[in-house]
């Protein structure tokens, strides 16, 4: 029932974004129309003529108030969740990899287990949320009786990996008003045509665009914290092809060319952004500091399952939703609605809603009201003792 509502949900949107598309195309200037196709190029990690314009108008709808960035920086999420976890006696591992989920005579999932140094630890459960995405759950974790039903291959053949994601980090000996910089988010092109320049080259030198943003620009926080430092977080898409080769090396000994290969990238992006940003050159510190993230687990894919067209069709979206054949095992993240953390929020929404029977939004939206309530009359009262 969730996911019906959800269906018509997302049809009603389609039709209100379209009006309103169109409406932007005529009426207003071509920037909106141009940043519409920056952000879909990058929120979805598809090109603008393969993504979906639903998501395209809730993007424009999320950005419309400005964005967020957590005081203290990302590492504030988990931080604060994990207290949330533990007051309703949960428990949150760290550095304890899944490495199957358990599954009893009878096929269903009762638990996974974990890796604690060398020993395996079962850890049982009436309910597995699996959030590492459609492909990991079910072609690395689930024994492969189970891989081979005929739901489970129909709905990885639904699906396609995504781009992966090449991310340079560099950090500095100099505050941002030294540096000439700030919290703007920054996108570069090497030219217009931004569907062609989907087809990427394997030469770090063509690298058709990228993305720069200072994060320690957005937290204020961070004046206190670490006086005097800023850093920069540059990504751009690379095709998981390219790495490939030294995939099955660890991290600490992938050979020296892997190395050399990635800091061509590092070294190539680095200089585009000091193109704009001189003083960057003189004041990096930490260089260059690269990262192909989740590269073996997930083919680099940050946005997990590529966010294209298809995935939004309406058959497609009821079929990948957060239920599995198995009762027990439900699936969340990017992969369910769409990608980004607001994406990956709303898996988890959708998820909760599946896995508790009870559309969790309707709870959100009752928080919300009661949250704004006592905004007000905690405004109210220091109104009115402001006037005594
Ligand atoms: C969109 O992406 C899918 C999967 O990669 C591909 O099959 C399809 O041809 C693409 N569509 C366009 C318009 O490029
Ligand atoms: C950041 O600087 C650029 C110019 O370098 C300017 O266009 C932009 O508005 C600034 N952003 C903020 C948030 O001040």
């Amino acid at each position: 029932a969730v996911i019906k509502i959800f269906g018509l949900v997302v049809l009603l949107l389609e039709m209100l974004c379209c009006v309103f598309i169109l409406a932007q195309c005529h009426f207003k200037s071509p920037r909106c129309v141009f940043c519409l196709i920056v952000i879909s190029l990058y929120e979805p990690g598809v090109q603008p003529n393969n993504a979906s314009s639903v998501i395209n108008a809730l993007l424009l709808h999320h950005y419309k108030r400005g964005a967020y960035y957590p005081k203290g920086g990302a590492s504030e999420i988990p931080f604060h969740i994990t207290k949330v976890i533990q007051k309703y006696v949960g428990n949150v591992l760290v550095r304890a990899p899944v490495t199957r989920v358990l599954v009893n005579s009878k096929g269903a999932a009762y638990g996974v287990s974990i890796k604690k140094g060398q020993e395996e630890v079962e850890v049982r459960a009436p309910i597995i949320i699996s959030n590492c995405g459609v492909f990991n759950t079910f072609k690395r974790l689930l024994p492969p009786e189970i891989q081979a039903k005929p739901e489970i291959q129909k709905r990885l053949d639904m699906l396609k990996p995504g781009r992966g994601s090449l991310l340079v980090f560099s950090g500095f000996d100099a505050t941002a008003e030294e540096l000439g910089i700030n919290s703007t988010n920054l996108w570069l092109f090497k030219n217009n045509d931004i569907d062609a320049m989907s087809v990427l080259d394997e030469a770090p030198e063509k690298v058709p665009w990228m993305f720069i943003t200072f994060p320690s620009a957005k937290d204020p926080t961070l004046k206190i914290r670490l006086p005097g430092k800023t850093c920069m977080t540059i990504l751009t898409m690379v095709n998981y092809e390219w790495f490939e080769e030294w995939k099955d090396a660890t991290v600490k000994k992938r050979r020296d060319d892997y190395m050399d290969y990635k800091m061509r990238f590092a070294k190539h992006l680095f200089d585009w952004a000091c193109m704009y940003f001189p003083k960057l050159r003189e004041k990096v510190k930490k260089r260059l500091y690269f990262n192909l993230r989740n590269f073996v687990a997930s083919r680099g894919a940050t946005y997990a399952a590529e966010h294209n067209l298809e995935c939004f069709h309406i058959d497609v979206m009821a079929k990948n939703c957060c239920n599995t054949p198995d009762k027990h095992l439900f699936i969340s993240g990017q992969d369910v609605f769409s990608c980004g953390i607001v994406g990956a929020v709303h898996g988890g929404l959708l998820c909760a809603s599946t896995a508790l029977g009870q559309i969790v939004y309707v709870n959100l939206f009752l928080l919300k009201k009661k949250l704004k309530r006592r905004k007000a009359r905690e405004m109210s009262a220091v109104g009115k003792e402001k006037l005594q």
